[in-house]
């Protein structure tokens, strides 16, 4: 097989992410943060390893990073935490499910009202659309930072400055871009990054982090639990444990410190970098290629992310997967990818794509092999 499948979720792992999850289990088996005993307070310091790895990857304080269950949760605690009845939304045209139905469920609920803000090409185009869209009672952004089907990058660092200037809160989706482009909470103003810890950061699947770049107070999404405070009923006001009710995934949070360490060890930019070549390679050998049909912008270093969107032949795009699957055992991802607003912006919201996403550990010769096959015969 070759595994083109990363921006869902990588794979494989370095290898010390399963030896982070098996020690884990053998030997930090305690419950953290709750007992006062030698292997809870050892396995209380592991966790917060993990937090202070990730602090430093995306220059937050320690106490500011939050364990959740994947990316969506991340989000969803960011959105809900936040918006209030009467609020209004802002949120790009390249949002993933996880984003744009958390607003529209909550606009359904009668809570706020949402836009739909269209992106361009051209950044500050971009930014202008959103400074545009602000009303009176516009509360926030969320907005992708690279789309999870064509992989546009947005320019949220600039996007997050208009916001602030504007006394808007803004929320990163920065699902695909974690463990891949710069991220700096103490250089951009960004309130909430949502990450999750299973695609760039090569952490176990069922991790995610939401990244506080502020003071911003959040509504907390669960109550329960935390380990402190534990005669109060209200949850406490501060962080983390604000957002962390119940027993955390410590076999998961191990794993995803060694994924960080693997992230830092090899340095974001140079993963990206060579993410970029295999993905240029791709579209250079095959965009002439009569029966291959590419969609979204051509690959371009700081423009785009490691992804690309394809069909072959008249196949839609979960044809054009299952036939890569079916004759080469190539693993990719075709359909609607979770973002119904990114296919219905680039027309593809009746075919589909077939996203092709490399990552770290794949190798020139596995593109090599998928446009050797593609481009053996004709695809009808
Ligand atoms: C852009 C984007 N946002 C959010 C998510 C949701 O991530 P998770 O599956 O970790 O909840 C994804 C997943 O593919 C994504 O690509």
């Amino acid at each position: 097989m070759i595994y083109l499948d990363n921006a869902a979720t990588t794979w494989p792992k370095p290898s010390s992410v399963p030896e982070a999850v098996n020690r884990a289990i053998r030997r930090y088996g305690a419950n953290p943060g709750r007992s006062g005993h030698k292997m809870a307070a050892e396995t209380a310091q592991q966790v917060y390893r993990c937090r202070e790895k990730a602090a430093q990857l995306f220059r937050c304080q320690p106490e500011r990073v939050i364990f959740t269950l994947n990316c969506t949760h991340a989000i969803n605690t960011a959105l809900q935490g936040l918006i209030r009845k009467g609020d209004h939304v802002l949120i790009s045209d390249l949002e993933h499910n996880s984003v744009s139905r958390c607003v529209h469920q909550l606009s359904l609920d009668g809570i706020c009202t949402y836009t739909v803000v269209p992106t361009y090409p051209d950044p500050e185009e971009t930014v202008d659309s959103f400074r545009r869209a602000i009303r009176p009672n516009t509360r926030l952004i969320c907005c992708i930072h690279g789309s999870n089907v064509f992989g546009t990058i947005l320019p949220i660092a600039q996007i997050a400055a208009m916001a602030r200037q504007n006394g808007l809160l803004f929320i990163a989706d920065c699902a695909q871009s974690a463990g891949v482009l710069d991220l700096d909470l103490s250089r951009d103003p960004i309130d909430f990054l949502c990450m999750p810890g299973h695609k760039g950061l090569y952490g176990p699947a069922g991790t995610g982090l939401l990244c506080c770049g502020s003071d911003q107070p959040l509504h907390s999404l669960t109550q329960g639990g935390t380990g402190s405070d534990s005669l109060q009923l209200e949850m406490p006001d501060y962080l983390p444990e604000r957002l962390e009710s119940g027993t955390v995934n410590t076999p998961g949070i191990l794993g995803l410190s060694a994924g960080i360490t693997y992230v830092q060890g090899h340095g974001t930019r140079k993963i990206y970098e060579f993410e970029h070549r295999l993905v240029r390679r791709l579209y250079e050998e095959l965009c002439d290629v009569p029966w291959v049909q590419f969609y979204g912008p051509e690959p371009r270093l700081d423009a785009t992310l490691p992804v690309l969107s394809l069909t072959l032949g008249s196949m839609n795009g979960s044809e054009s997967a299952q036939w890569l699957d079916q004759m080469g055992g190539i693993a990719t991802r075709g359909g609607f990818h979770c973002a119904k607003l990114a296919h219905e912006k680039l027309g593809t919201d009746q075919i589909g794509t077939c996203r092709i996403s490399p990552a770290s550990f794949n190798t020139m010769a596995d593109i090599q092999n998928v446009c050797r096959l593609i481009k053996r015969k004709r695809i009808s």
